[in-house]
């Protein structure tokens, strides 16, 4: 009786050129199916590639942050929003993620006009559409200044 064995090197010489030769066909066809998505995908990454401005002055801290603990700021013509928190000063960019309009900061959040969504000071989103938190800029404090790089810079 011929039991079914995974092991090709049991069975006749034809078996095994005939599961080579399916191996090989399953290679090609694995590689037929992948190489588009490859194509893609190094495609999406050229197109994706962003260029980020050398560091831009926002300011010494102390000045920036003595009445309280939020700036909103214009950076290379783009509206941000510095702010200071227990863990540290991030620079959001003050775009909506649902369909990029722009927001404003009223008290204790950020709230944008298009369709209503409301982001928290830190840039979470809390309620409408948006589901993504703001884009975090780069950002450091050296020397008591805070420094931040914007995309689309030179
Ligand atoms: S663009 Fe801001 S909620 Fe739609």
């Amino acid at each position: 009786m011929h039991h079914e064995n995974e092991n090709d090197t049991n069975l006749p010489n034809e078996v095994q050129v005939g599961s080579a030769r399916r191996r090989w066909m399953k290679s090609v066809i694995a590689l037929t199916i992948a190489a588009p998505f490859a194509v893609m995908s190094s495609l999406f990454t050229s197109t994706t590639e962003v260029h980020y401005s050398t560091s831009i002055s926002l300011g010494n801290v102390d000045e920036l942050f003595a009445t309280r603990n939020w700036r909103e700021l214009t950076v290379q013509k783009q509206r941000v929003l510095a702010i200071k928190t227990e863990t540290g000063i991030s620079v959001l960019l003050l775009k909506c993620t649902h369909a990029g309009c722009p927001l404003k900061v009223e008290t204790n959040n950020i709230v944008c006009d298009c369709h209503g969504g409301t982001f928290s000071m830190n840039g979470q989103p809390v309620s409408g559409p948006p589901k993504l938190p703001l884009v975090a800029l780069e950002s450091r404090v050296t020397d008591g200044t805070l420094y931040t790089r914007i995309f689309g810079g030179g």
